[in-house]
């Protein structure tokens, strides 16, 4: 059994709402004859209140016997364990002053750190390795898919600037797959609102079928974007003609192609992406923490070896 749970970021009865519903309704009729549920939950409605910073998620994780939980007990607690439940997630958020909503940031702050895929598997391989040990559960370390609605009330994409970009934090520590991701700005102009709805419901038919797929044959279908690893737009001048994607984290340089500027970034960059399984692997290895892993490069040749199916 798979599942796909809907997260409504927005109003119990706003646009989020309405083109959640209209990708989960078409999500269902193409998964029909197959085993999968779905459930959507109302964020709004939950108590979730900001990080403390007092690092007892990661201490717990590293402590080998205790699960990862916030100290901190509001709805937190049941959502994270939705979201580590579910197979694939379609996140709809308002922009709220060119953003993500402060209670989606609160959620990626609490979750986020200890979470890190790169790290469970760490301290997971460390628990098999010690006698008494618990190891962590499965959800936190099998596959999640993850697909983007960001919705504005704007008519102009530039009162939504970071809307995709700062949803796109919400996958980056478990190392969700991005199957999609949709900028539905304009969303009160009865036009647009029909075009996007469409595009919400080609959304949830695209989360299916990517529940079959290898995360490696699951290919990009949606607006290409400037960096070909996020497909947002966001580009950081670094001088001269360097360039980054701040959200990915990757090196590029400014080229004249086919008589157009063009935002180019290697293969090799592109591998580095925190989006990437190498990418947290990478920001792993440069904490180089050989003293707690005795196995350190041991751990590291076997998950670079495992990343495709990540
Ligand atoms: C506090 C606040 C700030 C907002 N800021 C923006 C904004 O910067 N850009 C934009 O396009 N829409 C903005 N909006 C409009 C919402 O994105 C829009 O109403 C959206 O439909 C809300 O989602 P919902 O209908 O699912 O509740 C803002 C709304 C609120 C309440």
């Amino acid at each position: 059994m798979k599942k796909i749970l809907g997260l409504n970021f927005g109003r119990a009865h706003g646009n989020c709402r309405k083109f959640l519903d209209a990708a989960m309704e078409a999500a269902k009729k193409e998964a029909e004859g197959k085993d999968v549920e779905f459930e959507i939950i109302d964020c709004m409605k939950l108590k979730i209140t900001h990080c403390i910073g007092c690092g007892a998620c990661s201490r717990k994780l590293q402590s080998g016997v205790e699960q990862i939980s916030c100290i901190q007990k509001d709805d937190f607690e049941a959502l994270s364990d939705a979201v580590l439940a579910a197979d694939g997630i379609i996140l709809a958020a308002p922009v709220y002053v060119l953003a993500q909503t402060g209670q989606l940031k609160n959620f990626i702050d609490r979750f986020g750190p200890a979470h890190d895929k790169a790290y469970m598997l760490f301290e997971n391989a460390l628990r098999e390795d010690t006698e008494g040990f618990v190891p962590l559960p499965e959800n936190c370390l099998k596959r999640h898919l993850v697909s983007y609605i960001s919705v504005g009330g704007a008519t102009t994409q530039n009162w939504v600037s970071y809307g995709l970009p700062s949803m796109n934090l919400f996958g980056m520590s478990l190392n969700m797959k991005v199957v999609d991701q949709l900028d539905a700005y304009g969303s009160y102009v009865p036009d647009r609102a029909r075009m996007l709805t469409e595009q919400s419901e080609r959304m949830g038919r695209r989360m299916v079928d990517a529940l079959d797929m290898k995360t490696s044959e699951i290919t990009w279908e949606s607006d290409p974007g400037t960096c070909p690893v996020c497909h947002c737009n966001e580009v950081t001048m670094m001088g001269h003609n360097k360039i980054s994607c701040p959200i990915c984290g990757i090196y590029g340089e400014l080229k004249m192609v086919d008589g157009e500027i063009k935002a180019v970034y290697s293969k090799e960059q592109q591998d580095r992406s925190r989006l990437k399984f190498t990418g947290v692997m990478e920001h792993q290895v440069e904490l180089n923490r050989r003293d707690r892993y005795p196995k350190f490069d041991e751990y590291v040749a076997k998950f670079r070896a495992m990343q495709d199916e990540m």
